[in-house]
């Protein structure tokens, strides 16, 4: 895993105040979930039809395939991304962030 860069901390803040900016209790919002997704999660996932980049490995599932999982629903994804995993860095997503993304995955649902 690489080390937390200054760009990826400037993209942080980024998002952190254009989450709250945003009014809260607005609907999930897909198209800031992509760009939480681009941003945060697309090192290691593919997070649509687009190739794998450095570090993304079969082992991960591309977030079209979590999309496709019978189990995977807005509860889950809240669960999974609420809760720290060994192999997967912890983000401390906003609840309206985790909304925010989880519409965006299961959006890729075909
Ligand atoms: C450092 C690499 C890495 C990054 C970055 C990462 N993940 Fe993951 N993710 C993983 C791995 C590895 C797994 C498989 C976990 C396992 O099998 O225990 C996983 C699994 C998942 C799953 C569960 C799939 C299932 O089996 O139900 C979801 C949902 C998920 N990631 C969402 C995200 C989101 C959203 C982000 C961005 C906020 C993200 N991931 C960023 C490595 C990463």
């Amino acid at each position: 895993m690489k080390p937390l860069s200054l760009q990826r901390l400037a993209q942080f803040f980024f998002f952190a105040v254009a989450v709250a900016a945003a009014s809260p209790g607005m609907a999930q919002d897909r198209t800031n979930g992509e760009s939480i997704a681009k941003t945060w999660c697309a090192g290691c996932h593919v997070i649509n039809g687009s190739p794998p980049q450095f570090g993304q490995t079969d082992a991960i599932p591309s977030f079209s395939a979590v999309a496709g999982m019978p189990s995977t629903t807005a509860i889950s994804l809240r669960i999974f991304l609420s809760t720290p995993h060994a192999r997967m860095p912890d983000y401390n997503l906003t609840q309206r962030e985790i909304a925010d993304v989880s519409a965006y995955i299961l959006s890729l649902k075909r």
